[in-house]
């Protein structure tokens, strides 16, 4: 698996923070910042990570802002990708085996870097279920590519 992170500001500390836990699971993955010297727009940053998870050079995406929920806004606007926002553990299962996300969006305002840690593992070895759960991610998918 190849996975894109990135944050803005807000979410540097459990960016850090997933970097590790990314490194200790031997998953191959690209930073793409920010270098967050200074105060950053949050869409600068999750609109890449977000295109590159769906062009296929990515096969998963996590972004961290300070709510998580700007980032989530804008990587959902790229066509092909489900991007969920998660806080909890049992959260970070479902959305795994229930709604296939491609990314991962947490908020560092809101969030422990322990949890995020835990969340974020959960969510990278979590297998997607199928069955009846492609029936309805497969009708996201059919409203992406009727809608433009
Ligand atoms: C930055 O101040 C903050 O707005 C951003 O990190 C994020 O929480 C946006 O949703």
């Amino acid at each position: 698996m190849k996975v894109a992170i990135a944050s803005d500001h807000g979410g540097l500390n459990i960016r850090k923070e997933i970097i590790a836990l990314l490194q200790e699971l031997n998953i191959e993955f690209v930073d793409m910042g920010c270098e967050c010297e200074t105060s950053v727009d949050y869409p600068d940053y999750a609109l890449p990570v977000a295109e590159r998870v769906a062009n296929g050079e990515f096969d998963r995406g996590i972004l961290i802002c300070g709510t998580g929920i700007g980032m989530s806004i804008a990587a959902n606007k790229v066509k092909g990708i489900r991007c969920a926002l998660a806080h909890d553990t049992f959260s970070a299962q479902a959305t795994r085996e229930h709604n296939d996300t491609n990314m991962l969006a947490m908020g560092e305002r809101v969030i422990g870097p322990g949890l995020a840690r835990d969340v974020a593992k959960i969510w990278l070895t979590t297998e997607y279920q199928g069955g009846r759960h492609a029936t309805r991610v497969g009708k996201i998918t059919q409203y992406e590519q009727n809608h433009n």
